[in-house]
């Protein structure tokens, strides 16, 4: 018997690294699950696999920067399944984070608009569409995808970092306003995850510098912040609600010369 058996549950940004894992995992216990992105192509290639495997899914196409096509996937979801319990909001602007989101000095206006537009205000809406229906079924569990760069800074993505670090805020909120009525919300901050959108650091000196500031002797993996999306989404974490649980291997744990110290 699954974890998720019989729940309906949603993720965006499902085709391609974390978002993926994430719809495969919880597919895989037994929801139904809503493929949720931009990229229909990868979101339905997503889609086929868990159906080969004997789950669950349907692939729908998303852009989390639109309020009407962020409210018709959640439509979508009900529609078809019935009902809403699980919406992982995991899809961000990953490619404006990495090539057009320059330091401050250097920021451009309307990058920090759309970062903001599709990483905060797009989660914002997908949670005001899918807790009516959480409600209507006695609860449900929304889980916010934020990084280790909302919790601290970094030479780069400045606007990325301040909208994930607002995503933190606002799982408090909706924990807060919906908490008595059955919905919980947590947020997951990952670390360093090897994905596509991470994979051209994910090699030569950038990865040695990221591997030696872990307490983990491996980088992160997709499957790594699954799991944590299923403990999230499923009963056993029925207790749990406004937190923010950073998943990457002790990145931001430690001291900031440990690394330097056990190399000493
Ligand atoms: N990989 C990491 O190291 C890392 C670390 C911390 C946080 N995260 C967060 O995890 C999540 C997934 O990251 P990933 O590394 O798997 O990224 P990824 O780039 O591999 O996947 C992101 C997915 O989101 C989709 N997407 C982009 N813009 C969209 C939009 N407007 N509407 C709908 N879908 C859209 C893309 O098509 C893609 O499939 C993101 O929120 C990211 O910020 C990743």
């Amino acid at each position: 018997m699954g974890r998720l058996d019989g729940k309906v549950a949603v993720v965006t940004g499902a085709a391609s690294g974390i978002g993926a894992a994430s719809a495969r995992r919880v597919a895989a216990e037994g929801a139904h699950t809503v493929v949720a992105d931009l990229d229909l192509d990868g979101a339905q290639a997503v889609t086929k696999e868990i159906r080969a495997a004997g789950g669950s899914a349907t692939a729908v196409e998303v852009d989390l920067g639109d309020v009407d096509s962020v409210r018709a996937m959640v439509a979508a979801a009900a529609d078809t399944y019935g009902g809403l319990d699980v919406l992982h909001n995991n899809a961000a602007a990953t490619r404006l984070a990495a090539h057009r989101d320059l330091a401050v000095a250097e920021a451009d206006p309307a990058v920090w608009d759309d970062t903001m537009r599709i990483n905060l205000r797009g989660t914002m809406v997908a949670i005001q569409a899918a807790v009516p229906h959480m409600i209507a079924r006695g609860g449900g569990s929304v889980i916010n995808t934020s990084s280790g760069s909302g919790l601290s800074g970094d030479l780069r993505n400045p606007a990325y970092g301040a909208s994930k670090a607002a995503l933190i805020n606002l799982t408090q909120y909706v924990a807060t306003q919906y908490g008595k009525q059955g919905v919980r919300c947590n947020a997951i901050a990952p670390g360093f995850i090897v994905t596509p959108a991470s994979a051209g650091s994910a090699h030569g000196a950038i990865r040695e510098a990221m591997l030696r500031h872990h307490l983990t002797p491996r980088l992160g993996r997709p499957e790594d912040v699954a799991a944590a999306v299923v403990f999230l989404a499923c009963d056993e974490s029925a207790f749990i609600t406004g937190h923010t649980l950073r998943v990457d291997g002790g990145l931001l744990s430690h001291q900031p010369y440990v690394a330097d110290l056990r190399d000493a």
